[in-house]
């Protein structure tokens, strides 16, 4: 599509022909565009590779940290599970989240943990709350081990972070779902790559590949799961709607149980 952008007149212009429209450029509709492209270049340029978090790098966009920091500030779980550790820097965060809010663990799923990775997170500071699986997320044995951790009445919270084929992400969905407490969520992160099918380090199959459709499916089949954005606790923006994120349509709500 193109997009021009005129500062100057503080508009901006999508598409051409009988569909172009220009709109001012200092609107909501105007912040998503330059918003959606602006992810989209970043990823390409492996933006969210040039973070980390009390020393480990942490391979996300910022504000989907601090998004979902709100939700574990209101949730307040006692386990969150996460699929995909790589250099652990995620799985610091949350259990940095739990040491502060004074409740909480964190169990890191990996089918490949580094020797250096592991000993940087069982070496560092809060690795008192955190446990390691070295697994495919899906193997039933991995499922079982995790299972195997938490105490009946505990609140739960799943992070899918790992393989991101719609495939991989359906299969993890399937395995790791019952461990969700009703009020809680399962994240099928990084639905971003349906919108990064036509960027250059992206592929053409990932517009359905993902798993945002991975989420979607399974919500069609499990009813008692809402695809749900959390609401934001703070908003005063101008009319602002949506963040700006790489877990596009990635939550997914476990119905209370008087739904
Ligand atoms: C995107 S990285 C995780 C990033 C990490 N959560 C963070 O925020 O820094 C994906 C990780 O998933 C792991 N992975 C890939 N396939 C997997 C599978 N089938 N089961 C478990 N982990 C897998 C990879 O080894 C890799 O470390």
């Amino acid at each position: 599509m193109k997009i021009a952008i005129d500062t100057e007149k503080r508009t901006i212009s999508c598409g051409e022909g009988p569909t172009a429209r220009t709109i001012p450029l200092f609107s909501r509709e105007g912040f998503e565009i330059v918003s959606d492209l602006w992810v989209k270049v970043g990823w390409n340029e492996k933006y969210s590779y040039t973070f980390t978090w009390l020393g480990r790098p942490i391979i996300q966009l910022p504000e989907d940290m601090v998004r979902t920091q709100e939700v574990l500030f209101r949730l307040s779980p006692d386990v969150i599970i996460e699929t995909g550790v790589a250099h652990g820097g995620s799985l610091i965060y949350y259990a940095s989240l739990c040491r502060l809010m004074g409740k909480g663990r964190v169990i890191g799923v990996d089918i490949e943990i580094k020797k250096k990775n592991r000993a940087a997170i069982e070496s560092h500071p809060l690795a008192g709350s955190i446990t390691l699986i070295e697994g495919n997320s899906v193997d039933p044995a991995t499922v079982a081990q995790v299972g195997s951790l938490i105490k009946p009445g505990e609140r739960v919270l799943v992070l899918l972070d790992s393989c991101h084929t719609r495939a991989h992400v359906a299969a993890e969905l399937e395995a790791y779902h019952g461990f969700v407490t009703p009020g809680s969520y399962i994240v099928a992160t990084d639905g971003i790559m349906q919108d990064l099918a036509d960027v250059p380090a992206g592929q053409p199959g990932w517009e359905t590949d993902n798993p945002q459709t991975a989420a979607l499916d399974f919500a069609a089949d499990h009813p008692d799961f809402i695809p749900e954005q959390p609401a934001w606790l703070f908003d005063e923006s101008n009319g602002l709607t949506r963040g700006v994120t790489y877990w596009p349509g990635a939550w997914l709500r476990r119905r209370a149980s008087d739904e």
